[in-house]
């Protein structure tokens, strides 16, 4: 089959990457988690005492930033100048920082750069705020992948005590909210739906029947070139 790409994006706790890794396994196609990107970003200032708030800062922080993406059956791996920073990024914290970053021009270059090289050799299924919209504008499948923000939270809440931590519903509400705003407030890039997008609201879906939609907007697609 030719080389093709679908595109997933949506607010934070949409079931996003959930479900692009159980697609990506399906179709043996590669899975790149682009918000990991802007997480390893914030995560780098943050351990090199870099306020997240000075653009400037944050900018010239790329230069000794070295980042490698690794896909993996289970997901994908991030390295951070060889460090294997994976679940390290994984915290409420570093996901609110991400979005601080992530409104930096110069900072959306360079990763845009790093996505677009990755899609170019190989079938990809990529998911983040604009991969629809800026990084793939060309895929052959969007998704803009929805659902309410109470569920949303729930989700959020349930990850991150699989891990151990500890989660305050409403905190967790009231964070992913904030950064839904940023995300689709900021002037570059902002979270929307790319207009040849299929809209999905996940809220209530089980997991599996949104995996089944996705793969049959995909097939539908991709036969049809
Ligand atoms: O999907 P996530 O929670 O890991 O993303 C973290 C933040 O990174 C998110 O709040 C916004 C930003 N992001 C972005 O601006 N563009 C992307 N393609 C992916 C993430």
């Amino acid at each position: 089959m030719k080389r093709f790409a679908i595109a997933v994006d949506g607010p934070a706790g949409s079931g996003k990457s959930t479900v692009a890794k159980m697609v990506a396994r399906k179709l043996g196609i590669i899975y790149v988690d682009t918000g990991a990107m802007y997480r390893t970003v914030a995560l780098h200032c943050t351990q090199e005492g870099i306020s997240l708030e000075d653009e400037a800062a944050v900018v010239a922080s790329l230069d000794g930033l070295n980042m490698r993406i690794q896909p993996d059956t289970e997901g994908q791996r991030i390295f951070l100048n060889e460090e294997d920073v994976t679940a390290k990024i994984r915290t409420a914290e570093i996901g609110k920082g991400a979005s601080v970053v992530a409104a930096y021009q110069k900072v959306r270059e360079r990763m845009v750069e790093l996505q677009q090289e990755m899609a170019r050799e190989q079938s990809v299924i990529m998911d983040g705020r604009d991969i629809g919209t800026v990084v793939l504008p060309h895929a052959e499948v969007k998704i803009y992948l929805d659902a309410d923000a109470e569920e949303r939270a729930h989700r959020r809440v349930g990850e991150l005590e699989a891990k151990g931590e500890t989660a305050d519903f409403e905190e967790i509400k009231k964070m992913i909210i904030q950064r839904d705003y940023n995300d689709m407030h900021r002037e570059h890039s902002p979270l929307k739906k790319a207009e040849d997008a299929v809209s999905l609201d996940s809220t209530g879906m089980s997991i599996e029947e949104v995996l089944q939609a996705i793969l049959d907007i995909t097939a539908e697609r991709v036969r049809e070139k």
